[in-house]
């Protein structure tokens, strides 16, 4: 596979083909992505729910992040990578913000950072843009932002709420975004910023409008035991594939139907009656 760059991004976006992304947290579910030819690979902050088992993404660390985005780098080689910059890492300051982006390329392996927010965000956007780091924006649901939203709910419902969306994707454009992820946004609402956009969208739960789609691995795949939401198509049931393996091995070993023969050792020929004597 040739490497995808921002300016292959820019190409599909140019000839309105649509833009594949998918997250990735170590070294196997990178290279998953690898071979299956997608475009973008995000490694999530999603990562502490789905790879760490915390209940929310507000305790990952940036060390947690740089630890697996280096496992997704050796393993998703022609993806354009993005590291999704975890909750307190570039909120306090546009300072800490861009020390923290610079610390996903050099620590992470990464080649560009996304992190949420709206027109708040603009002078720490184009401080870590201006420094050549490519940012992707996050507006819509915000999971970081979860508790001020009241929950994990979809966005752009209410005129008010769809005008404020609008607003934001266009400042997100004009700080230097080079795409923005739009996530659990009524349809109508992510068409309408699509088409004001003169930059990528990369939906996930944003209906068939927007410029690409983004899905968490785990999810789609069937292998995470939480709540998936309505948005996420599951490709597969690799949970029940997994565990029935798993189950089967536990009571071959058991009833001694494994290892045999074929899964053993001789030694050489003759050696053991010599051994023995
Ligand atoms: O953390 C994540 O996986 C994400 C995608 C769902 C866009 O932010
Ligand atoms: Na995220």
């Amino acid at each position: 596979r040739t490497k995808v760059t921002i300016n292959t991004i820019e190409k599909l976006y140019k000839d309105k083909e649509a833009i594949t992304m998918l997250t990735a947290y170590d070294y196997p579910s990178g290279l998953f992505v690898e071979k299956a030819g997608i475009d973008i690979c995000l490694v999530g902050d999603s990562l502490g729910m789905v790879a760490l088992g915390y209940q929310n993404t507000s305790r990952n660390t940036m060390e947690e992040m740089l630890h697996h985005c280096r496992a997704v780098a050796r393993g998703a080689k022609s993806p354009f990578l993005v590291g999704d910059m975890p909750f307190g890492s570039y909120e306090t300051s546009p300072t800490d913000a861009l020390k923290n982006a610079i610390r996903f390329i050099k620590e992470g392996d990464m080649e560009s950072v996304k992190l949420e927010g709206g027109s708040e965000m603009l002078e720490t956007i184009r401080k870590i843009t201006r420094v050549g780091i490519p940012v992707i924006g996050h507006v819509g649901l915000t999971p970081q932002r979860q508790a001020s939203l009241g929950g994990f709910r979809v966005q752009g419902k209410t005129v008010e709420n769809a005008k404020k969306l609008i607003d934001d994707a266009k400042a997100l454009q004009e700080a230097g975004c080079f795409a923005i992820v739009i996530e659990a946004v009524s349809e109508p609402v992510a068409n309408y910023v699509t088409k004001r956009l003169s930059i990528p969208t990369i939906g996930i739960g944003a209906g068939a409008g927007t410029s690409g789609q983004v899905l968490v691995q785990q999810d789609m795949l069937g292998c995470f035991d939480r709540f998936v939401p309505r948005f996420c198509k599951q490709y597969a049931n690799l949970d029940k594939v997994i565990i029935d393996a798993i189950k089967t091995y536990n009571k071959e070993v058991k009833t001694g139907i494994f290892p045999t023969a074929e899964h053993s050792y001789p030694m050489a020929k003759g050696e053991y009656e010599k051994f023995l004597q």
